[in-house]
């Protein structure tokens, strides 16, 4: 099924996006356990380590609204690159997430360039497991 509905969220996230420093906007939407849609875009920073990518603000969003689990993203960035999340991201979505967790690359239009797991994006992750059962 296309992910339509996680395309268009992230398409209006993109629209907030305040990237004054890169000019790179990027908007996600991700589908969480219970089907609810959450959305974020990237908010740079002048101090620029402190940045934000969309990515974790679209999870910050989900655990907010009481969101337990990640299932699906789309991210929507400008450009001829594929955009994928930056290694950080990869491990925040792990924190939420299974190496099953579809992930949606777009271009700045909506279009669906193409679609990875995260487990192809970080084998072998480290992650909650490695801390127990109760982590
Ligand atoms: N960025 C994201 O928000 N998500 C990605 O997947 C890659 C990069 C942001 C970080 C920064 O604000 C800008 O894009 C340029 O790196």
């Amino acid at each position: 099924m296309m992910p339509n509905d996680l395309i268009d969220a992230a398409l209006d996230a993109r629209k907030h996006a305040y990237a004054p420093y890169s000019n790179f906007q990027v908007g996600a939407a991700l589908r969480d356990e219970t089907g609810r849609i959450h959305a974020g875009c990237n908010v740079e920073n002048a101090a620029f380590p402190q940045g934000v990518c969309a990515e974790a603000a679209a999870l910050s969003a989900m655990v907010l609204a009481g969101g337990l689990r990640c299932v699906e993203m789309a991210i929507v960035g400008g450009g001829d690159s594929l955009i994928t999340p930056c290694g950080g991201c990869r491990q925040k979505l792990r924190e939420f997430a299974t190496d099953d967790m579809t992930i949606h690359a777009c271009d700045e239009t909506g279009v669906l360039k193409r679609t990875f797991m995260l487990g192809e994006l970080l084998p072998f992750a480290f992650s909650p497991t490695h801390l127990g059962p109760s982590a």
